[in-house]
Parts: structure tokens; sequence; C-alpha cells
């Protein structure tokens, strides 16, 4: 080899190593997403499916956020599992942490066009796997537009909507998904409210779940202003209370400033297990003219509107939220710009007196917020050495020392390359999941049923 072929040898290997490196600490950039889940576990934020509101189609993304450490939301760090994901292509499913060490998302349900995909999913984090779970008993119905909560290894998963033989169906049942033991069981419907989609729920610290408002005919919303235009949503006047130790339910008259009729809000717990917090939604005027956020006073359940600061974003629909931390962490939905406004927002809820929205979060917990009502809080575990991403820090290393010795040019040639590349890996990516999409709204032929109560009218 002479010396110049064996220089050209070299440099080819670098920029292949460069190139790897780069390709691997690339942040993964979501597209305009609503109707996905957001699971936490073991600090990290799953978020799964969802519909892609700009370009129309529903999607298989897979991606993580690492909230064991701080970030500002302007400058937030995805990492992608899309390669592993199992679950086609869906929206508006709804997702739990459960199972036996209570470290397994649960996923069930959900709009799907692809007829294998099945009702349950679980997803393992520690050996980073999606299976298919059997399930004892019989249920068949796939319901969509509705939130399972689980208690004590149980989802439960109130009414929701699925497709009936003619048009949408509200489902009238408390079906329960034992997530420990793999069967399907059924609650009780005496007193229950009427089946709705699109509800808040959360559940309480004397072990009942709140349910809130939600749809009860399909709705249309005016995109812009998030106004329903036709149909009508739930009045927030009172809530239904399940009590799941005892299998009942009860009705609470609600006072205070009530909020207006609405649905596919976000419903969290705040931090003293004493009040519920909502934010956003589809709603009946007057709805965002005063506020975005509510707050229900659990001890005599009045409605009171918060004091706030920071920057107060647009609201949104369809999106999650989860408490992290001392934060009400909002996810993705449908009615911001994604390209202005992050995909994520920061509520600090830990002081009831005034909630602050924020870009930063500090993932350490000030220490007079009750433990027990916060999820256990699993530290950062070093044993994540399973982690797809945990081969990175050896890559980046040697990328590193690689880039210092040869310097600037070398590193601007690399950067020109790999930009080309992720041009063509984004394209061909376009390519599958349209591929994997285009047949969604003919095969169940429910384009119209989707314009009313899926789609925004135009
Ligand atoms: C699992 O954790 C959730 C909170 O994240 C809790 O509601 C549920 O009861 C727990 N399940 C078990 C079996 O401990
Ligand atoms: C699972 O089944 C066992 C015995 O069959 C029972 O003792 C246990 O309570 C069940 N667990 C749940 C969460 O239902
Ligand atoms: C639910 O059941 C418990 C235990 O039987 C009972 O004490 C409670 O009053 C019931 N609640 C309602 C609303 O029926
Ligand atoms: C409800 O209870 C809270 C205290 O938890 C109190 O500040 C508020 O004034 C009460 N509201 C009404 C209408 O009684
Ligand atoms: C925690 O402490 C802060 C500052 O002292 C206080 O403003 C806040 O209300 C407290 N939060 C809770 C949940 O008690
Ligand atoms: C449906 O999902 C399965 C499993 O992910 C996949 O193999 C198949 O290609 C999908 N079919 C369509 C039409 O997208």
């Amino acid at each position: 080899m002479s010396k110049n072929s064996l220089v050209y040898f070299l440099l080819c290997i670098l920029f292949q190593l460069l190139l790897e490196v780069n390709c691997q600490m690339m942040p993964f950039k979501p597209g305009a997403i609503s109707g996905h889940t957001a699971t936490l576990i073991d600090n990290k934020l799953y978020i799964l499916g969802g519909i892609d509101a700009k370009r129309n189609f529903i999607l298989k993304d897979f991606f993580y956020l690492d909230v064991s450490v701080t970030f500002n939301t302007q400058n937030l760090l995805w990492q992608d599992l899309s390669n592993i994901d199992m679950v086609p292509s869906h929206h508006l499913a709804t997702s739990v942490k459960g199972g036996a060490n209570n470290d397994t998302l649960f996923l069930y349900g959900g709009d799907s066009s692809n007829k294998t995909t099945a009702l349950v999913y679980t997803f393992d984090p520690q050996s980073i796997t999606w299976v298919t779970p059997n399930i004892a008993g019989v249920n068949t119905i796939r319901k969509f537009e509705l939130t399972g909560v689980n208690h004590d290894g149980k989802m439960y998963l109130f009414s929701g909507i699925t497709y009936g033989v003619v048009t949408l169906t509200f489902v009238d049942d408390m079906l329960i998904l034992d997530t420990i033991n793999l069967s399907w069981g059924k609650g009780s419907l005496v007193n229950a409210p009427t089946p709705r989609g699109d509800y808040g729920v959360a559940l309480l610290p004397n072990k009942n779940i709140i349910y809130i408002g939600g749809i009860v005919t399909t709705v249309v919303y005016d995109p812009k202003t998030l106004n329903i235009v036709q149909g009508d949503a739930s009045t927030l006047s009172e809530v239904y209370l399940y009590d799941t130790i005892n299998d009942n339910w009860s009705t609470k008259a609600t006072s205070g400033r009530i909020p207006s009729n609405r649905a596919a809000f976000s419903t969290v717990l705040g931090l003293d297990g004493q009040r519920i917090i909502i934010f956003g939604g589809e709603f009946i005027n007057p709805g965002y003219l005063d506020t975005t956020l509510y707050v229900l006073d659990l001890t005599n359940f009045t409605w009171y509107v918060p004091k706030i600061s920071g920057k107060i974003p647009n609201p949104r629909i369809r999106h999650q939220a989860n408490v992290i931390g001392k934060y009400m962490v909002i996810s993705f939905g449908f009615g911001y710009d994604n390209t202005i406004e992050s995909d994520i927002l920061l509520l600090d809820i830990s002081n009831n007196e005034e909630y602050v929205w924020t870009t930063t979060f500090d993932p350490t917990v000030p220490n007079n917020i009750s433990s027990s009502l916060l999820p256990p809080s699993s530290s950062p575990s070093p044993s994540s050495s399973s982690s797809p991403t945990s081969n990175a820090p050896a890559a980046v290393i040697a990328g590193a020392t690689v880039g210092s010795l040869f310097g600037v040019i070398l590193l601007s040639f690399g950067g020109f390359l790999l930009y080309k590349r992720n041009k063509n890996k984004q394209k061909q990516k376009d390519i599958i999941q349209i591929h994997g999409n285009e047949g969604g709204y003919n095969n169940y032929n429910h384009g119209q049923e989707l314009t009313t109560n899926h789609e925004p009218i135009i």
C-alpha cells in the first residue's frame, strides 16, 4: 500500500466512525404529534404513536426523554426507539406503567388501520422488548379516546369510543385489565356516568378514580380556537368517582368557577393530593377567555382559577400530562405551532399559591412534597448498560479523539456527508410511513367519522 492510499484508507475509516457517532448523537426530531401516549418509567418519558396533524398520517414512532437530568424545553434530546417498536401505527390508545414489578408499559386499544394490531402490547424497558401478552378471559372490543388508570396492578379502562356498525359508538363498560395476572375483568356500572370519550381522569389518594368532562356526542371543533362548534362536551358541574376498593360509583356536584363543558384536556393530581389540575381541551364557549388552567379542590369540590406566572402557552387538545418531580409535564398535542413552541410544557406545581410556567426542568424534588403521592423515585440506574444508546459513549470518545487530531476541515467535511446522509434517511422514513398508513382511512372506511370526531374542521 502506498503512503497515499494508506492515508486515504485511514481517512475513510475515520469518516465512517465520525458519521456513525454523529448519527447516534443526532437528536430525534418528532413531528406534529397528537393522540399519542406518554408513559413515565424509570425516569424515562416514553412517547408512542399518535397522528401527525401536519402530514395527516398515523404514526409508528416510539421515543423517550430522559428526565433524570436537567433539560431546557427549547432543546429536547429525544432518543428514538422506533426501530424496535412492534406496535403498528395507531393513535388515541392509552397506556399505564404496570405489571408484576410495576415497571412495564401496558398499551391498550387505540385506532389503527392495521388489521393485525393486537388489543394489548407490553414494553419492558429493561430488555427493550415489545411483547403481545396472552390475556385470560374474553374481550374483543377495541376502544379508543379513553384513559386507563393503574391502581394496584389493575388497569381501569372506563368507556371510550369504538367503531359501531354504522357510526362511532360510546362504549358502556368498565373494563379492567389485570396487568399482573394478565386477565380481563369488568367493574360495576351502577350509577356510572353516561358513556364518554376524551374525559379527564386521575387516581386519588383514597383509591377512587375521578372522571371529569369528556365528549358524549361526536363533536366538531374549530382548529384555531378549539371551540366546539357542533355537538357537545360533558358539563364539569359534576364529577364522577369510581371506588376501586368497593367497586361502586358516586357523583359529586362541583361549585365555584366551573369550567365550561370540555373534553380532551389533561388532568393531574396536585402534589399535595388535595386538588386536580386541568389544562387545555376543546370547549364550549366561554372557554379560554379567562384561563387555560383550572383547579378542583378535592376537599369541597370547588373549582378555582389558580394564580399563574410565566409565559402562558397556547392551549392544546389530545396532549398528555404526567407529573414528574415538581412539574406537570405536558407533551405534544394539537393547537400549537411546533416550529415555534416547544413540544414539552412545564408547569411547576410545587407551590399551590402560584404555579409557574417554566422552560427549565430541574429533576431534584423539593423535600416538602408528600413522597407517598409521587411515583416511586427510581434514581437513574447505572445498570442501564442494556440501553440501546449505551454504546454511544465509547463511540463518542473515539469520535472526539479523532476530531481533535484531524481538526476542523475533516469535521466540516464529515458534517456535509452527515447532512446528505440524514436527508436520505429522512426521505426513506417518510416513504415507509406513508406507505404504512395510506390504506388506513380507506381500510376502515371511516373517513367521514374522522372528520367529525377525530379531526378538526378545515
Ligand atoms: C404502580 O405504580 C402506580 C403509580 O405509578 C400506582 O398507581 C400503582 O398502584 C402501582 N401498582 C402496584 C401494583 O404497586
Ligand atoms: C393474581 O392471582 C392470585 C391468585 O390467583 C391472587 O392471589 C392475586 O390477588 C391476583 N392479583 C391481582 C393483582 O389480582
Ligand atoms: C361503596 O361500597 C362501600 C362498601 O360497601 C360503602 O361503604 C359505600 O357507601 C358505597 N358507596 C356508594 C356510593 O354506594
Ligand atoms: C374549599 O376549601 C378550601 C380549602 O381547602 C378553601 O380555601 C375554600 O375557600 C373552600 N371553598 C369553598 C367554596 O368553601
Ligand atoms: C413547599 O414549600 C414551598 C416553599 O416553602 C411552599 O411555597 C409550597 O407551598 C410547599 N409545597 C407543598 C406541596 O407543601
Ligand atoms: C401491520 O403490522 C404488522 C406488524 O407490525 C406489519 O408487519 C405489517 O406490515 C402491517 N401492515 C400494514 C398494511 O401496514
